[in-house]
């Protein structure tokens, strides 16, 4: 068989290439390590396989960052993109129109639960979140309730990095060392029934954390309270699925109080949950807007998309909405090969019966990750359709954090790498999301090195005194 890569043969110098990684900042980069931390520099990939500048070979646990859905190396995802570059690169978005993106932008309003019928494109998820807030501020604006501005969010969400995404984000550990807007934002307690006080039922702590929004809506007054931002399942905040019942419950308290309720599927959305979006088919919610990005393009070109429901377009079409433009765009909104590598990723999950797979294996993926919770230092697995979480903890009965409690995910991460698999370690949990055309058996044998890696990890602590068990 043609090898495909090009460069396969070519043996890599995995050092020179960590020299010149070392002008590279990093996302979450620690200026202290710098130039000291050696990075994996993966080469190239194929399906769910990475390889590494050695050759290495290791199952893609997060696929990429949660992105990408349809797997490594696609020739007709790569033959969309060429094809698109040739025939017509680039034109502006403002006064002009292009061809990919209007098909998207039709196709994806199809796709979209409710009235969310309007697409604005945007360069990522941060810059998706962004746009709503800023969308959320414009009308406002325009309808004359100037004072209608504050955004309830939650603790463990992760929204962007841009100012205004980062400032709704609620990972306090995130929030040390740069400066975020707080007057006019405000992060409730995390809805993880993990962590819900003991004695407390699940169905009592679903109440307490709907009331904790009702009761913020009132302390600041509705007429003040623009909008509720939330992940359906808050994934780099630890794949927390919130009670059953509680996205209805907290959309109901937003439309009491006329609260525009946000959800940000920048992960959930385009199957990971085995449908087009989640707010609905999963979590019984229709939103005013939904946040989008990721497997738009299966990560194959950076795109991201604000769904606007036509209840709100309607409002500022009315007589009673001020006249001004919406003065939020990038340049490259609605680019036409970011556009054209969606449109390709909708035919193929399609064609290719993916979201009907993800219903399929999901249940498996969950079972059997769920197995792990034998090992000792596991205090939960958690997850749904194909994104799951490993929280480890010091003591099973307390769920009290151990010790070393910010390397865990990294000690687990680099036994898994050693044995062929990529994890995504957050502290002491650490996540994985892998690409939809995983297989039975490719499960199998992601779970079988996981175990393997936290067993591993458990041996090293037990050798450091750090785990008397
Ligand atoms: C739920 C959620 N929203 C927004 C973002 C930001 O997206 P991006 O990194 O594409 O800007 C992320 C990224 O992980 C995310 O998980």
């Amino acid at each position: 068989m043609k090898d495909r890569f090009m460069h396969s043969n070519i043996k890599l110098d995995t050092e020179r290439l960590r020299e010149q990684d070392h002008h590279w900042v990093h996302p979450w980069e620690d200026f202290k390590t710098l130039a000291k931390t050696k990075r994996t520099v993966i080469a190239r990939s194929e399906g769910i396989y990475l390889y590494d500048s050695d050759g290495k070979r290791m199952i893609d646990g997060p696929a990429g960052m949660w992105c990408v859905n349809l797997g490594h190396g696609r020739q007709d995802m790569a033959q969309a993109i060429a094809e698109q570059a040739i025939t017509m690169p680039y034109y502006s978005p403002w006064s002009l129109s292009n061809v990919p993106a209007s098909e998207l932008a039709e196709k994806l309003a199809e796709l979209a639960p409710g009235d969310l019928k309007h697409v604005f494109f945007t360069t990522g998820g941060s810059t998706a979140v962004d746009s709503a807030l800023r969308f959320t501020m414009y009308l406002n604006n325009c309808l004359g309730r100037r004072e209608k501005k504050h955004i309830i969010s939650r603790q463990d969400a992760y929204h962007g990095s841009t100012y205004l995404s980062a400032s709704v984000s609620g990972k306090q550990r995130d929030k040390t060392n740069l400066d975020f807007e707080r007057g006019f934002i405000h992060i409730l307690p995390s809805p993880n029934p993990y962590r819900r006080p003991d004695g407390m039922t699940v169905e009592e702590f679903c109440d307490e954390k709907v009331a904790d929004l009702e009761n913020k809506i009132l302390e600041l007054g509705p007429d003040k309270v623009a909008a509720f931002i939330a992940e359906p399942i808050l994934a780099s905040g630890g794949v927390i699925v919130p009670p059953k019942g509680y996205h209805r419950r907290c959309l109901e308290v937003c439309r009491k109080y006329d609260v525009l309720y946000i959800s940000d599927e920048v992960v959930t959305a385009f199957g990971r949950l085995g449908h087009w979006f989640a707010s609905e088919d999963v979590f019984d919610v229709v939103p005013d807007m939904i946040t989008t990005a990721k497997g738009i393009t299966s990560g194959y070109l950076p795109l991201g998309a604000l769904f606007i429901s036509d209840r709100l377009v309607k409002m500022l079409g009315s007589d009673a909405a001020e006249k001004g433009m919406f003065a939020n765009g990038y340049t490259y909104s609605g680019h036409p090969v970011c556009t054209a590598a969606a449109l390709k990723t909708i035919e193929i999950i399609e064609n290719e019966n993916l979201l009907e797979h993800v219903r399929g294996i999901g249940p498996y993926f969950q079972a059997r990750l769920r197995e792990l919770e034998d090992i000792p230092i596991v205090g939960e697995v958690r997850g749904e359709g194909l994104m799951a979480c490993v929280e480890c903890v010091g003591n099973r009965e307390t769920k009290e954090p151990m010790t070393l409690e910010y390397e865990i995910g990294s000690r687990i991460d680099k036994h898994c790498q050693a044995m062929g698999l990529l994890i995504r370690p957050l502290y002491h949990m650490f996540v994985v999301s892998p690409p939809f055309v995983i297989t039975r058996a490719q499960i199998d044998d992601l779970v079988g090195i996981m175990r393997k890696g936290i067993e591993k990890t458990l041996d090293d602590l037990v050798r450091e005194g750090l785990w008397k068990g």
